[in-house]
This record gives C-alpha cells, structure tokens and sequence, in this order.
C-alpha cells in the first residue's frame, strides 16, 4: 500500500508528541499504510535539522509554503501557534493535503470558518487535535454517557487549571511564552484552556446555547519578548463562564493560570438522574462512577482503573492493571485518523467540530466584554 507521507510544521512541545506519536502507532495499531516521517519545518534551520536527527524525519524546511508545494508530502500537520494555523491550513487544502491542525482550531470563529470551507472545497481529510477525547477514561464517559446509563443529564462541570503566569516577570511573546501575546494566542485561557474543557463538553454532553462570562487579565503589562518594551497585555489570564446547554443542562467552566499550585489540572463532572462521572487529568486512568441503581448498601462512587482488555484503546497496549499516560491519547487520534481514511469516513473532531468550540470560545469572550448573556452564534 502506498505510504502516507508526512510533512510536520512546528517541532516544539507539540512537534514532540505528534512525532512520538507517528512512530508509536503502527507498532500498536497495525496499518496497512506505513507513515513516512518525511519533512519537519520550523523557522530555526539547526533547529529542525536537530528535531529531524532526534526523531528521524528525512528532511527538513524553514518556509512551510515550501513544504506545502512538496509533491511528496500527503498530510500537513500544523503544531505551530495559533496566528498561523488559518494560513497554513488554507494553503494546504489547495494543494489537495489532508491536514491535521492543532487547537484551538484558529484565532476566532471567522477565521475557523474559513478553514471550514476550504477543505471542504478541497474535500480533503481532516482534524484538530483534541486529544483529551481519546483518554481511554474520557473515552470510558462517552460511552457511558452514550449508553444512557446517566439519564437526564442536569450538570457539567469544568476546570482547567494552571499556575505558571502569576509572576509579572514573564515575558509576553517569542518562544515558549507566545501564548501571553494575543496578536499570536488570539486569546488567553479562554482559546488555550477552555478550549479543552469546551470540545470534551460538546462531545460528552451535546451543543452549548448560550453562555454569561467574566474574565481577567490580573498582570496588565508585560515585557514583549520581541520589542522589548513594557507592552499592554491583551490575553485573558482567567476564564469563567455559565453556560446553558441545548439538552437543558446546566454547566460552570473554570480556566485559570493563576492557580497556585496546580500544573495543568483539567477536571469535569457530569451529573444525571441515575448516575455521575467524574474525571481528573493528574489521575487520568480512572474514572469516578456514581450508579444511583446500584443496590442501598454498596451504593457509593467508585473508581474504575481503565486499564482492562474491554476499556477503550487498552487492548492494543499491556496487560490489565497497567497504565499509559498522556502520549498514548495522541496515538489513538492518528490511529482514529488512519481508521477513517480505511473507512471513508471522517474522524472527529473534523474542522468542523473544531469550529463549533471557536463559537463558543468567541461567546465566551463577546459575553465577558459585553457583560451579558450570549446567544452560540450557529456554525
Ligand atoms: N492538544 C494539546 O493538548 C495542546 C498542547 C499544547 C499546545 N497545543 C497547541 O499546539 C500549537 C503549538 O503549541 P506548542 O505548545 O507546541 O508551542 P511551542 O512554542 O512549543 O512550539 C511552536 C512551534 O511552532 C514553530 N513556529 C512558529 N511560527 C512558525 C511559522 N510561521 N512557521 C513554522 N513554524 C513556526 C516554532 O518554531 C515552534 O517549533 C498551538 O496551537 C497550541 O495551542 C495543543
């Protein structure tokens, strides 16, 4: 069967895990197309020469228009920040390449929305990498939820939770710290975070309606990695919002990077009428599952170790008891990925999907900014 060549832009804390993922998941999920790890590209030549040696890429390219106009490379995967993603993705939809596309999808709606369009003109594979849905656990709550075992559903509740902006000695922009600088984020925890929280609620629990929002930016000004100037800081440093959900549910989603203490913890609950979930990302092999039929003595939470043959993905990994970690939900995205393209079928979550969070996340803003109730803006 013909290869499926790669062309990876970005070889950062993103290019890592997509790497290690291509090399991972035909030694777990056996394909019948071999990936070829054939270009990476970032700005910094010695850099992506050195990205390549590490994790065996054939060659390398700093200008990705030049990547896209390869003739040997079949899927473009964008792991480069989010000011860029629209172009790229654009640009590879008209030379026929299946694009993958880190979240959040673009910058804003408008823009996702184009993105939208273009590949669907081009009607080529897609999908943003919102790799938290394939958590075995995460995937566990989908089922589940799927499955009816929770009944009406009444709550949702999430939180995302950092620590490492609170000193105003970090600079806004340039490598490492561009997430700070909104002209390159696009938004603050509300794009980076909530994103996150958004996708797995729109997956677990159907479509939001509206939503009422505050947000903060606690440090005001910050040196621009860039210009070196003491510049006014446009990202939102925390995010909170009510949202109302299209199935009546209610929910609260919390981001912040000024929560002292906590690294990077995501967290959701979902009650319904016969049963609760619960999940933890610093745990993320279990899942809490309260089952209101269980019988009055032994009624109480328990705690399910996904690790079992008949959890999701566990089976293509050891044996029953042992672990996999955060890695592993970025090899069962591109093994979903392969399955569909053998399927003809689309995996999720397509641009689409990821468009449908980017007006949410644009309400969420619209909402804080107006200090009103805003209606989700239809896809
Ligand atoms: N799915 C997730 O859980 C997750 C986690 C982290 C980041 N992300 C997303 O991944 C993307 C990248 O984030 P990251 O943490 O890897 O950032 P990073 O700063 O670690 O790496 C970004 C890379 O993009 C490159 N780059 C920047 N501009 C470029 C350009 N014009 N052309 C080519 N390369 C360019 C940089 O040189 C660098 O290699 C962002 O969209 C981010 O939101 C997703």
């Amino acid at each position: 069967m013909k290869p499926i060549n790669i062309g990876l832009i970005g070889y950062g804390f993103m290019g890592r895990a997509h790497a290690n993922a291509y090399r991972k998941v035909g030694h777990f999920f056996p394909q019948d197309r071999p990936l070829v790890l054939k270009a990476v590209c970032g700005r910094d030549g010695a850099l992506a020469r050195a990205f390549a040696e590490t994790w065996g890429f054939e060659s390398t390219e700093t200008d990705w228009r030049k990547l896209i106009a390869r003739a040997d490379i079949d899927l473009i995967d964008i792991a480069a920040p989010n000011n860029v993603h629209a172009e790229i993705a654009i640009a590879a939809a008209q030379a026929g390449k299946m694009i993958l596309c880190e979240k959040p999808l673009a910058m804003n709606a408008a823009s996702a929305a184009a993105m939208v369009r273009a590949v669907t003109r081009a009607r080529v594979p897609n999908m943003v990498w919102y790799n938290y849905r394939r958590v075995p656990a995460v995937t566990l709550a989908k089922q589940l939820i799927d499955e009816g075992r929770l009944g009406k559903i009444f709550h949702y509740r999430a939180k995302f939770l950092q620590d490492w902006t609170i000193s105003a000695e970090v600079p806004q922009g340039g490598a490492g710290t561009w997430r700070l600088d909104a002209a390159v984020a696009g938004s603050g925890v509300t794009g980076d975070l909530l994103a996150h929280c958004i996708d797995t609620a729109l997956w677990l629990n159907g479509g939001i309606a509206e939503v009422s929002a505050m947000t903060e930016t606690f440090v005001k000004r910050r040196q621009h990695a860039g210009t070196g100037k003491l510049q006014a800081v446009a990202i939102d440093d925390a995010s909170a919002f009510l949202a109302r959900f299209r199935n009546g549910s209610l929910a609260t989603f919390e981001a912040t990077r000024y929560a002292r203490g906590h690294k990077a913890l995501y967290t959701f609950e979902i009650n319904g009428a016969d049963g609760s979930l619960a999940w933890d990302l610093h745990d993320l092999h279990r899942l809490q599952w309260f089952d209101h039929r269980d019988t009055g003595a032994v009624r109480g939470w328990r705690s399910i170790h996904v690790t079992d043959r008949d959890h999701p993905y566990m089976k293509q990994w050891w044996v029953p008891g042992l672990q996999i970690g955060y890695e592993h939900s970025f090899v069962h995205q591109i093994a979903d990925f392969l399955q569909g393209l053998r399927d003809g079928r689309a995996a999720a979550p397509t641009f689409r999907d990821g468009l449908a969070t980017d007006l949410v996340t644009d309400a969420v803003l619209r909402s804080a900014r107006t200090r009103r109730w805003q209606k989700v803006r239809a896809r």
